[in-house]
């Protein structure tokens, strides 16, 4: 399944928005805080009826306004179809297919299969065997998977995690001017191989004798 035209409402930064879609690959591009995520959280929005960073809905709808609103045009083996999500924070959602409203986009047997990935810079703040407490820009919600990816003076490994907790610790300015929270977070490591715990011990011996950078 293809998705060939997006059309948004009060999504974030656009007012309004259609967006055709080419057949392979869409490259968006723009400046900081130009809307190159928020046009990638509306598509997930559309395919999954949920968003990919926040179960916060209120955070989806453009300031000042009450409802928005993302229609994908899709086409599948058996033709064309229209998915359509409108929200009203605490108040109603509702999403369709061809016009037929249905309880939740993820149960329609051939919606868009679609994975989201954002790169986030962090400070890492304490790093052990077991896990990492990192700080950064906006919040991470407790048991959302990601991968930590360690600079080069530290083994450049890439180590999967999972958020424990996230705690606001301030704002800050981001580059798109806007103020951002500031948070920090726990991760705890999963499935890390036999070789990614021998290097990260040997990372850890050569920190703790003070001969990393920090
Ligand atoms: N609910 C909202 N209403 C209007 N603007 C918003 C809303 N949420 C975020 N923004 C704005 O979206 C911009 C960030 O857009 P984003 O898609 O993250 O940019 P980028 O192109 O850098 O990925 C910021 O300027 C922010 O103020
Ligand atoms: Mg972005």
């Amino acid at each position: 399944m293809l998705v060939t035209r997006l059309r948004l409402r009060d999504f974030r930064t656009y007012a309004v928005a259609d967006v055709e879609l080419g057949p392979r690959i869409t490259v968006v591009h723009g400046h900081n805080g130009a809307g190159k995520t928020n046009l990638l959280e509306a598509l997930y929005l559309g395919c999954t009826g949920r968003s990919c960073r926040t179960t916060n809905e209120r955070e989806l709808v453009r300031f000042g306004a009450q409802v928005t609103r993302v229609e994908l045009d899709v086409t599948d083996d058996d033709g064309p179809h229209a998915l359509s999500v409108g929200l009203e924070p605490g108040v109603r959602k509702e999403v369709r297919v061809d016009g037929i409203a249905v309880p939740r986009l993820i149960d329609v047997p051939g919606r868009p299969l679609v994975r989201a990935r954002a790169i986030q810079e962090v400070r890492l703040l304490d790093l052990s065997l077991k896990g990492a407490r990192i700080e950064h820009l906006d919040l991470l919600h407790p048991g959302v998977a990601c991968h930590l990816e360690l600079p080069p003076a530290l083994g450049s490994l890439v180590l999967s995690a999972q958020v424990v907790w996230c705690t606001i610790v301030g704002r800050k300015p981001s580059p798109g001017g806007d103020r951002r929270l500031l948070s920090r977070t726990g991760l705890r490591f999963t499935k890390l191989t036999t070789t990614q715990q021998t290097v990260l011990a040997g990372t850890l011996r050569e920190l703790a004798a003070g001969r990393v950078p920090a």
